[in-house]
């Protein structure tokens, strides 16, 4: 690794690596993954140093913000690619809130009572009534091309959307969770996979809702107005595409 680091690096520099910063990844086998990572953080410092050195002075302190900046920035990438694993990891900085209704253009309300989603056409003075999701999306090892894994959870509450069978069949339940870091990462294959479903598009802002636990079971509406927003497989007669729009 060290070879790569001379060779592309101007003679001028020379760096001496700060206690602390020992260039740890030469112990490791080299994938191609790493390599490519350690290239472009050198380029980045390439790109950056050549403005620095047009200045009027450029000192061993520079050069070490550089190096801190842009290498030990791109150390916790190796960290992440040195551990695979099989989770779902949600990404924190993408959770949306979006409004949902079904093909028949019906929102989704919270019945309290039932604690249950219906859908329901809403008439002006009952659209505070509407329900708002919170969409975080997961990251996984190997994804699955158009569907990405996401939890849903109502807007305002702790109420999250999960699927788990209920007499051997997988149903729709709302379930409060208390801790929401509870779900920052998910075991491929345990309990916790209820909560996330698999958002796959099917056009502009519309997507169904596949359970990620429940292969081939849907998120799904009937026909009939003020009726249980339920998991269905998809020969059934109900709707399972849903407008899906993130707010602003
Ligand atoms: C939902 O999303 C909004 C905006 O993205 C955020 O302010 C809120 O904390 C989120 N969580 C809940 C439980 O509403
Ligand atoms: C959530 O995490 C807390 C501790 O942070 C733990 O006590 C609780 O059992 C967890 N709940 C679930 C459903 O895993
Ligand atoms: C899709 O949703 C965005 C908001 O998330 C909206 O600005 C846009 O107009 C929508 N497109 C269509 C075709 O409905």
């Amino acid at each position: 690794m060290e070879a790569v680091m001379t060779c592309n690096m101007p003679k001028r520099w020379n760096p001496k690596m700060p206690k602390g910063l020992d260039l740890e990844f030469t112990h490791h086998p080299i994938s191609m993954r790493r390599v490519v990572n350690i290239i472009i953080a050198l380029e980045r410092l390439k790109a950056r140093s050549s403005e620095s050195v047009l200045g009027t002075e450029f000192r061993d302190e520079n050069l070490l913000n550089l190096i801190f900046e842009n290498i030990v920035e791109e150390q916790i990438v190796f960290e992440c690619s040195s551990a695979p694993t099989d989770d779902y990891t949600r990404s924190d900085d993408m959770e949306h809130q979006c409004s949902v209704t079904d093909s028949k253009k019906r929102s989704l309300v919270l019945v309290q009572n039932s604690m249950e989603l219906q859908a329901m056409m809403l008439q002006g003075g009952n659209d505070n009534r509407k329900v708002y999701l919170n969409m975080s999306t997961y990251m996984h090892p190997s994804p699955i091309t158009e569907a990405r894994p996401v939890a849903l959870c109502i807007k305002g509450t702790n109420l999250y959307l999960s699927c788990h069978e209920d007499k051997s069949v997988p149903t729709l339940h709302l379930e409060t969770v208390e801790d929401k870091s509870n779900l920052s990462i998910i075991t491929s294959g345990s309990d916790m996979m209820r909560f996330l479903f698999y958002k796959r598009d099917t056009g502009v802002n519309i997507s169904t809702l596949m359970s990620a636990r429940f292969n081939g079971w849907y998120i799904s509406t009937e026909d009939s107005d003020n009726k249980k927003v339920e998991m269905c497989q998809e020969t059934a007669q109900r709707y399972t595409t849903f407008t899906i729009q993130h707010q602003s």
